[in-house]
């Protein structure tokens, strides 16, 4: 069955460009964002990877570590890191994961055979610090991903497990959120004393705690 919500991310061993890692002990306290892309040398794969590296200080910012995956080698991932530096302007500074036995792609059901029977899909997982995974993501392999969006989920996780919150559409960090509807409104007159607008009694708006 594939990986849902809440389930415990599967650790495993595996070549990357960075070395020989274990992936829990690599993780360590922090949380991850693990993706898998088709293949080395290929259009679309070549920006989404430039990008990511763009967005590192974004990542540390979250206390978060991003590793890549394909069934290429090490040697392809290190031979096509050049081109993305010449066309994107900076190279991937993650480790990327040579899974040419594809044992964690299998692992992480990243290989979709009625998509392509030997390419991995544009997977996205997140995962926290306990090693449960927070999201999944599949995109197909002509679509490149808005890394944005994972910036934004994060956001959102990290700050929805320190309060009982939740976030609206298309929320940014610093907007307003929701107050759960586990909190009863007496609870939410000592949580957010500074009130909040109820637009019906499920749906209250507050500002974002800490902004
Ligand atoms: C790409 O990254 O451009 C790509 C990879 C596999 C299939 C289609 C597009």
């Amino acid at each position: 069955m594939a990986l849902q919500l809440g389930d415990l991310a599967p650790d495993f061993e595996a070549d990357t460009t960075l070395g020989r890692l274990r992936f829990h002990e690599w993780l360590g306290d922090a949380w991850g964002v693990l993706f898998s892309h088709p293949k080395d040398y290929t259009p679309v794969c070549t920006t989404e990877l430039g990008y990511t590296a763009k967005l590192k200080d974004q990542f540390e910012a979250r206390g978060t570590k991003v590793i890549g995956l394909s069934v290429d080698s090490v040697d392809d991932h290190h031979g096509w890191s050049k081109d993305i530096e010449t066309t994107q302007g900076v190279k991937p500074n993650f480790p990327m994961i040579a899974d040419a036995d594809r044992k964690v792609s299998e692992l992480y059901g990243m290989i979709h055979p009625n998509a392509s029977s030997t390419l991995t899909v544009r997977s996205v997982f997140i995962i926290d610090p306990q090693k449960k995974v927070r999201l999944t993501l599949t995109y197909p392999a002509s679509t490149g991903r808005n890394f944005n969006e994972i910036l934004r989920v994060l956001d959102s996780l990290q700050l929805t497990d320190q309060h009982q919150v939740a976030t609206p559409v298309n929320w940014e960090s610093g907007d307003d959120v929701i107050i759960v509807p586990s909190v009863s409104d007496e609870e939410a007159r000592t949580k957010f004393p500074n009130g909040w607008d109820a637009k019906t009694s499920y749906l209250r708006v507050v500002k974002q705690p800490g902004s």
